[in-house]
């Protein structure tokens, strides 16, 4: 099997979760891709499910699917959102935001009743850490964050160069930074959240609450204990 089939089953056996009358969060990557298009299979065959969209191009796929979607804005709290990961480790801590949309993604994870990552194998690590910790930024903030962050410890570049950066749906800038080591998490997370002009970052440390992880053909499954 490959990634993009494993990807598949993982986001399949999630949506599988979803039941009649759930108001969902649908996340964002290659990986959510999967489930918001399983999803729209379900809708089209009957179940009826109402969305939350964690990005402008999740929220045009699952409006092509036929996925009835609402606006965040008019929602308190959702059922069940479905989302990728860059990391994860057995303690369902996570590091998202290759894609630039962890804070919707945080802001909808945090709305529901319960989280599911899905993922292929190749995020499935013993301790997050490696990959780059995406924060989103106030424009305006970009060198004075840039250099609060690095005095954290980390490597700080602007996803997509300073001429032509990157922009989150929400128009601000991605600071991508590279820790040798992480430290303790919990710790790490507060700090960035203290940095004025810092508006998310893509540790998810809390909001997880079980983790469907395919690899080569293999589902297995990771819940927190209740
Ligand atoms: C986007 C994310 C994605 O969920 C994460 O990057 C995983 O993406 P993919 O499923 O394409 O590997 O956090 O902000």
């Amino acid at each position: 099997m490959n990634a993009d089939e494993d990807k598949r089953a993982a986001a399949n056996a999630a949506v599988g979760e979803i039941a009649d009358g759930m108001l969902v969060g649908l996340g964002t990557g290659s990986t959510a891709a999967f489930a918001i298009a399983r999803l729209g299979e379900r809708v089209r065959a009957g179940l009826r499910v109402r969305a939350v969209a964690t990005s402008l191009r999740s929220l045009e796929q699952a409006r092509a699917a036929g996925i009835d979607t609402l606006d965040f804005a008019d929602v308190a709290a959702t059922d069940l959102a479905i989302d990728g990961a860059d990391e994860i480790d057995a303690r369902l801590h996570a590091i998202k935001g290759a894609g630039g949309a962890m804070l919707r993604e945080k802001i909808v994870a945090e709305s529901a009743a319960r989280m599911i990552v899905i993922a292929d194998g190749s995020k499935r690590v013993a301790a997050i850490g490696a990959a780059k910790l995406p924060v989103e930024v106030l424009p305006f903030a970009r060198s004075f964050v840039t250099r609060r962050v690095a005095d954290l410890g980390a490597a700080v570049t602007v996803r997509g160069g300073a001429a032509a950066p990157f922009r989150t749906d929400q128009g601000n800038l991605v600071l991508d930074c590279r820790f040798a080591a992480l430290g303790d998490p919990f710790a790490l997370a507060e700090a960035l959240a203290a940095i004025p002009g810092v508006l998310g970052h893509g540790l998810f440390l809390r909001e997880i609450d079980s983790a469907i992880i395919c690899e080569q053909g293999q589902v297995t499954r990771i819940d927190r204990p209740v």
